[in-house]
């Protein structure tokens, strides 16, 4: 592999040298070199690595709650159709007609078919050719050897796993040690998002996901909302938990919610009423590459980070409540829980737009010519634990 000094040219930086201090203990460790977080190179290495090899959520069951439902996605250059069709599966296929390569449909709908919008190719909601007008003439064509291509869809816990490599193993057995930490009896199988969020964010995807693994910077960036109910010192991280690809903190807070005293406005899901306090008070488990959950004992928060460029990415977050209450909330009929459900939106909004701005204001800083690896505190070992993943997929 050709060294990556040479890869990002100018700024003759010993890339290789700065990832042997990444990989050193987390508290001897340096960070991840500034480059990581700009270099065009290393991000389409990043793409090429992970997020075309990884499994990545696209969204969730409800998405798309009866057939013909769809909703497009991207995952960098790859643009994805996620379906449901007749038989009650979700499919999801590449966005690209087999006859000359046109994108098929952009946005989301209800369809019974797909028809390219160039020369009328329609597919069937599994992704079968059923026409190809005025092809009788073609020699030797057979319609069934021009089907969408499909990737590979898992669903877990309500959510829509996608893997763009034919070769991936499953995802559930990936995560199968969350079990360990009771992520069952959160109910989020039974959850109905009820608000979603979209933000396309100036900075480096990897950026969002340290901040998001990391309590250190609660007390200065969140003042004004975090800090009252969970301060640093409050949560804890387990790094050692596990070898599977993923990671979990946890807030020591029992009962935590997003209402404005902490205490839940929705009806606690039953399973986590003897949950030990240690594991109630609102862990947030990622799964590597790019997807958080966080749940509390009344709600989901979940999120995904797609990467748009080195220098953009899409964050995309979702409020799941139970169903009976996301019925209600649909219904209109209960003001109280409309109520609370307003309260909640808008403190996650509160503290969304703190991870938001520091986030942003940190890629700006790591664009300087004079930005360098810095170091890890005892509060960022997850941080250092998924830089140190990223580093070994992608980067050697
Ligand atoms: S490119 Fe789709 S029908 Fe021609
Ligand atoms: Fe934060």
């Amino acid at each position: 592999m050709a060294s990556v000094a040479k890869l990002v040219g100018a700024q003759e930086v010993e890339f290789d040298a700065r990832l042997a201090d990444l990989k050193k203990p987390a508290l001897e460790a340096a960070t991840l070199p500034p480059e990581a977080y700009w270099s065009p190179e290393l991000y389409q290495r990043e793409i090429d690595a992970i997020f075309f090899k990884e499994w990545i959520c696209v969204g969730r069951v409800e998405d798309v709650p009866n057939a013909g439902d769809f909703v497009t996605h991207e995952i960098a250059t790859e643009s994805l159709i996620i379906v449901r069709d007749h038989e009650d599966q979700i499919c999801v296929h590449h966005n690209v007609c087999r006859h000359r390569g046109c994108q098929i449909v952009e946005g989301s709908g209800n369809t019974p078919a797909f028809k390219c919008p160039y020369h009328g190719w329609m597919y069937g909601l599994g992704g079968d050719l059923r026409g190809a007008p005025e092809f009788r003439h073609t020699e030797n064509f057979d319609k069934k050897d021009y089907p969408l291509i499909s990737a590979q869809v898992e669903i877990w816990e309500g959510f829509i796993m996608v893997n763009l490599d034919p070769e991936a193993t499953p995802f559930a057995p990936r995560v199968s040690e969350m079990s360990r930490f009771g992520i069952e009896r959160y109910g989020m199988s039974n959850h109905v998002t009820t608000h979603r969020w979209h933000f396309r964010l100036n900075c480096n995807w990897k950026e969002w996901m340290e901040n998001s693994i990391e309590e250190y910077h609660i007390p200065w960036v969140h003042t004004e909302t975090f800090q009252a109910v969970s301060p640093m010192k409050g949560w804890v991280e387990f790094p050692d938990i596990t070898d599977q690809p993923w990671i979990v903190m946890v807030g020591q807070f029992p009962g935590f919610s997003y209402s404005d005293t902490g205490d839940p406005l929705f009806p606690v899901t039953p399973e986590t009423a003897d949950l030990a306090p240690e594991h109630s008070g609102m862990p947030i488990w990622v799964s590597y590459p790019s997807m958080g959950v966080l749940n509390s004992v009344d709600t989901t928060v979940y999120y995904v980070l797609l990467p748009d460029g080195p220098d953009h990415c899409h964050l995309r977050l979702g409020l799941a409540v139970a169903k009976e209450s996301a019925e209600a909330l649909a219904r209109g009929d209960d003001p109280a829980l409309q109520a609370s459900h307003e309260e909640y939106v808008r403190n996650i909004d509160s503290f969304l737009a703190e991870d938001n701005k520091i986030s942003e204001q940190q890629h700006r800083g790591m664009r300087s010519r004079h930005a360098k690896p810095g170091r890890f505190s005892k509060h960022e070992i997850l941080a250092w634990k998924f830089d140190t993943w990223v580093a070994e997929r992608a980067y050697s």
